[in-house]
């Protein structure tokens, strides 16, 4: 379902986020991205969601190769894709469903049917009696909750994790493990960048480990 070849991203300056990185991820499979600080994590996130281009390599995500995406196909992508940014970059000026209607008023759907699949959404993370309190009210782990259910309103075959249990209490984190092991169950693929314990204790899953912006590690 994902493939990377030889992906490089070079920023100006000429720092080198990644070196040749390749990988490959099966459909419905929970994989970990590890690695320290500035190692080259949120860049790969970046890189899978098409925010940005590799400079060179490939990166193909159900079958198409998004470093040769067209603008137009791009929203296209994202539809079948959910993301959960290392910033939440939740709207602090509307209300906790309006951030979850979000990305289902940017394709269009219906507000009857928008409304009611973001109300499940909450649901599943705790939040639906929170639907019209704004995101500063939220404690972080609320937060993290909302960004999560944002992030799968769309039902989206892949979702992206970039840190989602950072600076949360072992409970909250917790909370969160078993939402995406919810996920897991029903096949979605999951890529989840941590340094939290945690979920290699919960899933034991495949490890990617980049360290300076190389794959250094690729194992269970
Ligand atoms: N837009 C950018 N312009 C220039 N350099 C960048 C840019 N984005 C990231 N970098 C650099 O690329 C490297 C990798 O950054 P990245 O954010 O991917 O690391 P990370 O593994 O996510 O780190 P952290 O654990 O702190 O979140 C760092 O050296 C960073 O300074
Ligand atoms: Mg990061």
């Amino acid at each position: 379902m994902i493939s990377a070849s030889a992906v490089t991203k070079r920023y100006a300056q000429g720092i080198e986020a990644l070196k040749d990185v390749s990988f490959e991820i099966a459909d419905g499979e929970m994989v970990f991205i590890t690695g320290h600080s500035g190692a080259g994590k949120s860049t790969l996130f970046r890189l899978l969601a098409a925010i940005e281009k590799p400079t060179t390599g490939s990166i193909v995500v159900n079958g198409q190769n998004i470093a040769a995406l067209r603008r137009s196909a791009i929203p296209y992508l994202r539809r079948k894709l959910g993301m959960i940014f290392q910033d939440q970059k939740l709207l602090f000026d509307r209300s906790v469903l309006d951030n979850v209607l979000l990305p289902l008023s940017i394709v269009g759907m219906p507000m009857r049917e928008a409304q009611r699949r973001a109300r499940a959404a909450l649901d599943k993370v705790g939040l639906l009696e929170r639907e019209r309190a704004r995101p500063i009210a939220l404690s972080g782990g609320e937060q993290q909750r909302l960004a999560i259910a944002r992030a799968v309103v769309n039902r989206p075959s892949l979702l992206l994790a970039d840190e989602p249990t950072a600076n949360l209490d072992s409970e909250s984190a917790s909370h969160i493990l078993d939402i995406f092991r919810s996920f897991q169950q029903v096949g979605v693929t999951l890529v989840v960048a941590t340094h939290d314990q945690q979920w290699l204790a919960r899933f034991s899953p495949r490890v990617l480990r980049l360290e300076h912006g190389r794959l250094v590690g690729n194992d269970t």
